[in-house]
């Protein structure tokens, strides 16, 4: 089982993080590609919690090496703090491999999407304000500055030039700031460049060497499947594709290599930002699942949007990212409902929708419809097969699997790396 790829089958903060950082132990890479410090995943291992931006999960697994691959886009400031605090914290970050293909978010970048945004008013996207969209704009736009850049002043000062005259015009005239100096940018830049060196690698060629030698590679993506810029709610959307094709552009590996997909899917649902989302709730329900399930965004500290779980969604997820596998995560969240309502399709002007709409039209007015199933109270944060679970978190699990197209393969009932079902082997 040499590739594997781990991905949020919804609008992110499915426990990613958790699931990858499970499976780190156990396999030899562990690769991002795409985004950048957008992500926010938390991993507990025993009393300790980590918050990870932009470095891949397994960061946290020694035998792991863990790669940011040329598809995500790196602010090295971010970089270098999220390294030195796990330093601080007893971590060995040495064997990370950066791609020098990656794209750099720049203080510029930042400043973009923060008053891009404001300039939007009340049609904002509610991004992280991490730059990521004008990084990625200027990725495709062929203007934007790369890791290796770092180590040809002359091509590091062209570039950022380039960059400024035009983007300098949009900061005066239009947001009315003042204009970026390119030096500074350069100098600033440059101040980073020796402490990243060592961790420059061609990263495209180490991983492919390390597929055909046997090595297990997982890729983890960031955000979610309804976040992808082609196949989800655009345009409330991040500006990568965390779908799985993104791992193959974002790494460097033929679809041909990669041979399991697994989704990670939440007992129910959360979104931060806006956007459609057609089971949110606004009443006690949702305060409920927010409050048990902590439902507060890692990066930006906003409350995230709570509703039912969507099986539309879900099947649309097995059907993008050609999922083998569901890792479903926070079932214990769910435990003291006496019934627990799923979407199994949705209204649309008063027809009935099994697939999710490709018009962003319809899509806003969607219904969910709802079927009600049973509850549990009992204390499943200790089972650790599925045969301990009581019987209607079973017949919960079972029919979710069946509305989404995937088996189920494991089940998350706690944040811990131990408070897992698995129920067939991801390796
Ligand atoms: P990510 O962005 O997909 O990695 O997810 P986040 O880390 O943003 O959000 C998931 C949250 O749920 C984190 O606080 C995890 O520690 C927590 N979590 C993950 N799996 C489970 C689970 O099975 N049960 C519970 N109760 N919490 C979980
Ligand atoms: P993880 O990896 C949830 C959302 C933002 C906003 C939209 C665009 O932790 O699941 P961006 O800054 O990317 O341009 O914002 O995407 N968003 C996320 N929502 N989890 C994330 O990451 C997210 N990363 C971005 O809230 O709606
Ligand atoms: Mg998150």
């Amino acid at each position: 089982m040499p590739a594997l790829v781990l991905l949020g089958a919804q609008w992110g903060d499915e426990g990613k993080g958790k699931a990858t950082d499970l499976l780190g132990g156990s396999v030899d890479y562990v690769v991002r590609y795409q985004g950048g410090n957008n992500a926010g995943h938390t991993v507990v291992v025993g009393d300790q919690k980590y918050a990870l931006h932009l470095l891949p999960s397994g960061i946290l697994s020694p035998g792991c090496t863990p790669v940011i691959g040329n598809g995500v886009v790196v602010d090295p400031a971010v970089l270098l703090s999220e390294l030195s605090g796990l330093n601080e914290r007893g971590v060995d970050t040495s064997k990370l491999l950066v791609s020098g293909n990656a794209h750099l978010i720049t203080p510029y970048h930042t400043t973009l999407d923060k008053v891009g945004e404001r300039f939007l008013g009340k049609r904002k996207i509610g991004t992280t304000g991490r730059g990521i969209g004008p990084t990625y704009a200027d990725k495709i736009n062929r203007v934007g500055i790369r890791v290796q850049d770092l180590y040809d002043e002359s091509i590091l000062t062209q570039k950022v030039e380039a960059a400024l005259d035009f983007k300098n015009q949009i900061l005066a005239k239009l947001y009315n700031r003042r204009a970026i100096v390119p030096a500074q940018i350069v100098e600033e830049l440059l101040g980073y460049a020796e402490q990243i060196k060592p961790f420059v690698a061609d990263t495209t060629l180490i991983l492919n060497n390390a597929i055909d030698e046997g090595k297990v590679v997982l890729f983890e993506g960031g955000q979610g499947t309804l976040l992808d810029v082609d196949h989800g709610t655009y345009p409330f959307v991040t500006s990568s594709n965390p779908t799985s094709g993104g791992a193959c552009t974002g790494a460097g590996v033929g679809p041909t290599k990669i041979n399991r997909v697994i989704g990670i899917l939440k007992a129910y649902t959360t979104r931060v930002g806006a956007g459609p989302f057609p089971t949110e709730l606004f009443d006690e329900d949702g305060e409920k699942l927010r409050t048990i399930g902590g439902e507060r965004g890692v990066t930006t500290g906003r409350d995230r949007r709570c509703g039912w779980f969507d099986a539309v969604i879900a099947r649309y997820a097995t059907r993008v990212n050609g999922l083998t596998d569901f890792f479903l995560t926070k079932l214990d969240v769910l435990t003291g409902w006496e019934q627990i309502p799923v979407c199994v399709a949705y209204e649309i002007d008063g027809k009935r929708v099994e697939e999710l709409p490709y018009s962003q039209t319809d899509f806003h007015h969607a219904k969910p419809v709802y079927e009600m199933l049973p509850g549990w109270s009992e204390d499943i944060s200790k089972a650790k097969t599925f045969a301990d679970l009581p019987k209607n978190a079973q017949a919960y699990v079972k029919a979710l699997e069946e509305m989404s197209g995937a088996p189920i393969s494991a089940i998350g009932v706690g944040p811990g790396r131990d408070e897992t079902i698995e129920i067939n082997s991801f390796l």
